[in-house]
């Protein structure tokens, strides 16, 4: 036993320590997105194997009117409000349309990450001079909390690019009832759903032959090195990704080419891995319209419109509260 006090611990640490202390050993892949992960996760948006976003740009650029239309609340405006707004590339086109459109609206973006804020303020500001853009900092529940009776107006949330697929099931319908909590009954939530499909295109767009997926699972283990000290040997660690067609989950892991210890100073602890150990990094899940059915009314809404690309690759789902 340690008989020197506990320092205190960040919760990046915490969850360090737990996941690696467990078997099977995991990392949460929401600590991806430092610095080095975001501009990483840019990267793969471009890939040719990472569909995901194309699609989604394409149901944006595409069905912009129907979705406006969908979104407008007989003429009196609506405020968007985006959950992790990541580069906010793809809402971009949607404020464009809607405001050639001359709605009244405004943009506020959410995120715990002040720096991509101040970002997409300044993006919005330049491109939308004339639009009302209020980004908030913060946990996502207790501002929209805040925001319950903003005047009247129509939400409409947003929460894109499939990040619901890095949620298990239960923490998914968690997630959306705690939504539908603060949510009133005009408001409306569109999430991106990635589809079930050709099992071989899901596997690739989780292992690209240009390894940067790879990178990006295993920058979590420099993000490690770097903020708590830790010695990962990036080299003695390979990337592997996998697609289970029954449960529609692709899975990602960092595998131990050798038995190895890792000492990470700000856990003072030391980690051994088995030649070969997996350790557990992410998983996201692909749906079929019956896992999104399901999904919306076991949370207590209903599907007012699904918007696919040509394909049927990918589904942005438009929901709204059904009645207590
Ligand atoms: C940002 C969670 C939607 O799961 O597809 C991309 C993250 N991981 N490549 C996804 C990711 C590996 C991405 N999301």
């Amino acid at each position: 036993m340690q008989s020197s006090p506990t320092p205190e611990l960040t919760q990046f640490a915490e969850d360090v320590l737990a996941g690696l202390s467990s078997t099977p050993k995991s990392l949460s892949s929401k600590y991806f997105y430092d610095d080095e992960g975001s501009r990483l996760f840019q990267e793969i948006m471009k890939l040719p194997e990472y569909y995901l976003t194309g699609c989604e740009n394409e149901i944006f650029s595409q069905q912009t009117d129907a979705i406006f239309t969908s979104f407008a609340n007989s003429g009196s405006g609506f405020d968007l409000i985006e959950l992790g707004a990541g580069d906010g590339t793809k809402t971009a086109v949607l404020v464009d349309h809607f405001l050639k459109q001359k709605a009244d609206i405004s943009y506020s973006p959410i995120d715990i990450s002040q720096e991509a804020l101040d970002f997409l303020t300044a993006k919005f500001r330049s491109e939308f001079p004339d639009l009302r853009v209020d980004a908030r900092n913060g946990d996502y529940f207790k501002i929209l909390k805040s925001l319950k009776n903003g005047g009247g107006r129509r939400k409409v949330l947003l929460f894109l690019g499939s990040n619901i697929g890095n949620f298990t099931r239960q923490r998914s319908i968690e997630f959306f009832r705690h939504l539908r909590e603060v949510m009133n009954p005009a408001d409306l939530l569109f999430i991106g759903f990635d589809l079930q499909k050709d099992p071989h295109v899901i596997a690739n767009a989780y292992d690209d032959s240009a390894g940067v997926t790879a990178a990006f699972n295993l920058n979590l283990l420099k993000r490690i090195n770097r903020e708590l000290g830790g010695n990962f040997d990036i080299e003695k660690f390979t990337h592997y990704a996998n697609y289970r067609p029954i449960e529609g989950s692709a899975r990602s892991y960092l595998v131990s080419r050798e038995r190895q210890s890792v000492h990470i100073s700000a856990l003072g602890r030391t980690f051994e891995f088995d030649r070969w150990e997996a350790v557990f990094m992410e998983i996201s899940q692909k749906y079929s319209l019956q896992m999104i059915e399901a999904l919306a009314a076991e949370s207590g809404f209903e599907i007012k419109q699904n918007f696919f690309d040509s394909r049927t690759y990918y589904c942005d789902s438009l929901w709204r509260p059904s009645p207590k």
